[in-house]
């Protein structure tokens, strides 16, 4: 949208830095919740810019959530985010539904997007499929409580994964029409941080298919929660290729599953691909899955041990929860009562 590119050179200046996320609790955290999202939150809370990430429990109930798998899925994710290296004093960590913030700016923005906007959204498209006289209205508005998510805090940047593209593309046009339609320079147009392709993780069991915790085979993901012997187990299983490894990228091509666990080892290791395949070119996959597995199992268990270990203490999850929430409102709720201001409701300050 143009409009919106322009008026983000006019915003140049006006808005600090800010990075938000969010991630469901819809349990069962794996390697590509950890290498693909939060990874990369650490990575930017330690660059030193202002970061938010959420537990957007609100978003997950869009589909059925048994309230005790929820509430648990909640403080799981909080203790993955923790063990992970995102730090409670540095970064604000908390749960949607304690800043109601967002699902008040949320209702603004259902009357600002337009249902034609709406009906393109194709993640809506895939998740209610044939299915769309039953499933709930919250799947389909969901992308207005996203773009109010991101636009409470004037967010300007946000780490996703490609899939979230269209919801952030929606999140501009929302801001751009919210600012034209009052005559305002208030929203920021915000910036996606796509993830790159080094860092998706795709199924074990298929190169071509995203790891997923809905996939049926458990063998298809690493869990965060796996012991060593389980890691090691599900990569001596992971589905390769006769060939063995080639010396640079091009031998990838059209090696999925190859590429996959190549990639997987870079990440882990803080590598580049090249540099991967400079090491172990040559070798067979009888050799290198070891060595994955290895490596696996060190990065992964000292972050499943954390996990278990402050899942013991859910008071202390609660405390730090309530503790962001708290930093998270009070910059949350300045800007809903500017929107309200500016849209004409009356209240306290107009
Ligand atoms: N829609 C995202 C997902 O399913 C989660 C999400 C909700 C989010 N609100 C957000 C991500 C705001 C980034 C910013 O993965």
């Amino acid at each position: 949208m143009t409009e919106a590119v322009q008026t983000q050179s006019q915003q140049e200046g006006k808005f600090a830095p800010r990075v938000f996320s969010g991630i469901q609790p819809s349990g069962d955290l794996h390697l590509g919740n950890y290498l693909g999202a939060i990874k990369r939150f650490v990575d930017m809370q330690n660059s030193g810019i202002e970061t938010i990430y959420c537990m957007v429990d609100l978003h997950a109930i869009t589909v059925w959530q048994d309230p005790a798998k929820l509430r648990r899925a909640t403080r799981e994710l909080c203790a993955g985010f923790i063990a992970s290296g995102l730090d409670p004093q540095k970064s604000i960590l908390f749960n949607q539904s304690q800043a109601p913030e967002h699902a008040q700016l949320g209702w603004i923005f259902n009357c600002v997007a337009r249902m034609g906007w709406m009906n393109r959204m194709t993640q809506f498209k895939d998740k209610a499929g044939k299915n769309r006289e039953k499933v709930s209205v919250g799947l389909f508005s969901y992308p207005t409580l996203m773009a109010a998510d991101i636009l409470i805090y004037h967010s300007t940047h946000v780490p996703v994964g490609e899939d979230q593209k269209q919801h952030l593309e929606l999140t501009r046009d929302i801001a751009a029409k919210f600012n034209h339609d009052y005559g305002v320079n208030f929203f920021p147009i915000t910036e996606p941080v796509i993830e790159g392709a080094a860092t998706r993780v795709m199924s074990l069991r298929d190169g071509s298919k995203k790891m997923s915790k809905s996939d049926p085979s458990d063998a298809s993901r690493l869990n965060m929660t796996d012991d060593a012997d389980t890691i090691a187990k599900k990569i001596r299983k992971a589905k390769t290729d006769p060939d063995g490894l080639p010396s640079e990228i091009a031998g990838l091509e059209d090696r999925p599953e190859a590429r996959n666990l190549v990639n997987i080892y870079a990440a882990l290791a803080d590598q580049s691909v090249e540099q991967v395949l400079a090491d172990v070119g040559g070798q067979q996959f009888g050799a290198f899955k070891p060595m994955l597995a290895e490596l696996a199992v060190a990065k992964l268990s000292p972050i499943s041990g954390e996990m278990s270990r402050l899942m013991q203490d859910e008071g202390e999850i609660d405390r730090i929860l309530a503790d962001g929430a708290m930093r998270a409102r009070a910059i949350a709720a300045p800007i809903l009562a500017k929107t309200y201001d500016i849209v004409g409701m009356v209240g306290a300050g107009s």
